[in-house]
């Protein structure tokens, strides 16, 4: 069977996303392993090519991974014909400019969340990728973990009945960066770097929204920045003036309620980072990152509320865990592969640029009500 090797042009691979996920654990993996299997057995190698802006930090990068290219001129690796793909996961206030240029240079187009910072601009994206007639893509990588694959076969099974609400929990603790360095980036927490939890959040929660549970109709949110002020990479003070929690409640298609925290200034007190309960007529689960449990209402306790008695019952023994029954690769990984079939053999990918938009705007939204107080209503995009 045919071996062939596709150029790869990743931008803002110098940062955390970049590096850790999209280089390491997703192309070189991907190459590694032997490549993207194709659906006639035939395979795709991927050949990056480090685009950034510190020459030095991407030499450093190709030495300790063995590459070759590496290059701080974007339209250069653009102009490469071998390249047929262009990646960013630069800050994403870097991305509209970078992105619109790969796409006049008729590259298919795979691309961090959230693809813009406004919804204006995410669809003006969506436009000129399908004007070009290049094929795009958004990382949706929850999508993709154990815990809501568990999740996504329990809906699909029937297990819930009719769901009624969705309750997530997501955040922990960003350190100030004072006595203890920062676990994430300064211009997260600064809005006019295209900081903030709702923007960064509110997409991913857009996503799992309407693939698990129906579209989103409404959103009501109130966005907070509870830490006016913290230390950045080269210890100076700055002001935080990006929203570091956000609480939102959502209305989806079916009547569900969703409600879900978003916080950076939260300690946790959960088993995973991230967790949705979802309660249905018939059973409830609680999905984190990996794994899942359930109550069927056949085993539901029947609780009486009477404070002057210690709890009857032990309720968190009265969950059973969901077995894996399959093996989980690593998401962001899957969804590469995904994406590379989608460049080379038409494969469906529906994580497109139209769906990173509507993210975006669930984003927009979730801001303009916190803003003016109120439920937005959310129009079809
Ligand atoms: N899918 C996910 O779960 C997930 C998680 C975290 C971040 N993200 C997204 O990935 C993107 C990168 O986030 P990150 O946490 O890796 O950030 P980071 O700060 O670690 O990396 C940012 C990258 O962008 C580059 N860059 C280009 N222009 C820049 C500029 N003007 N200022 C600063 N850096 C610039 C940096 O050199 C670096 O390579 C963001 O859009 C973010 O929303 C996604």
């Amino acid at each position: 069977m045919s071996v062939r090797t596709i150029g790869v042009v990743m931008n803002g691979v110098t940062g955390r996303m970049g590096y850790r996920q999209h280089l390491v654990r997703s192309v070189l993996a991907i190459n590694e392993q032997g490549g993207v299997t194709l659906s006639d057995g035939g395979r795709v190698k991927l050949k990056p090519v480090l685009v950034g802006r510190n020459a030095d930090k991407l030499a450093d990068i190709a030495a300790k991974h063995g590459l070759s290219e590496f290059t701080t001129d974007l339209d250069s690796a653009l102009a490469d014909d071998d390249n047929l793909i262009y990646f960013d996961a630069q800050v994403t206030s870097a991305r509209v400019k970078a992105v619109l240029k790969a796409i006049e240079a008729g590259k298919h187009i795979y691309a961090e969340k959230p693809t813009a910072e406004s919804t204006h601009e995410a669809v003006a994206l969506a436009e000129a990728a399908a004007a070009k007639g290049v094929k795009n893509g958004v990382v949706q990588d929850k999508l993709f973990l154990p815990g809501l694959l568990k999740l996504k076969r329990l809906i699909d099974g029937g297990f819930f009945g009719r769901i009624l609400s969705v309750r997530g929990e997501f955040g922990y603790w960003v350190f100030e960066g004072d006595w203890q360095e920062a676990q994430r980036p300064s211009w997260n927490y600064r809005a006019e770097d295209g900081g903030g939890i709702v923007l960064d959040m509110f997409p991913h929660w857009h996503y799992v929204m309407e693939n698990l549970f129906g579209r989103v109709q409404s959103v009501y949110a109130r966005a907070v920045t509870h830490l006016p002020s913290r230390v950045d990479e080269q210890g100076r003070t700055y002001q935080a003036t990006a929203d570091d929690a956000a609480y939102g409640i959502f209305e989806l298609e079916g009547g569900i309620i969703a409600q879900i925290n978003s916080s950076w200034t939260v300690r946790v007190n959960r088993d995973e980072l991230v967790e949705f309960q979802v309660d249905g007529t018939h059973g409830s689960a609680v999905a984190g990152l990996r794994n899942c449990r359930v109550q069927h209402r056949s085993a539901t306790p029947k609780p009486v509320w009477n404070p002057d008695l210690p709890a009857t019952a032990r309720f968190r023994d009265g969950w059973q865990e969901v077995p894996d029954n399959a093996e989980f690769d690593n998401g962001f990984k899957v969804q590469w592969e995904a994406f590379v079939r989608h460049v080379v053999e038409d494969a469906p990918f529906p994580n497109d640029f139209a769906s990173g938009a509507r993210g975006v705007q669930l984003a927009e939204l979730g801001l303009r009500s916190n803003a003016e107080g109120r439920r937005i209503e959310v129009p079809g995009l």
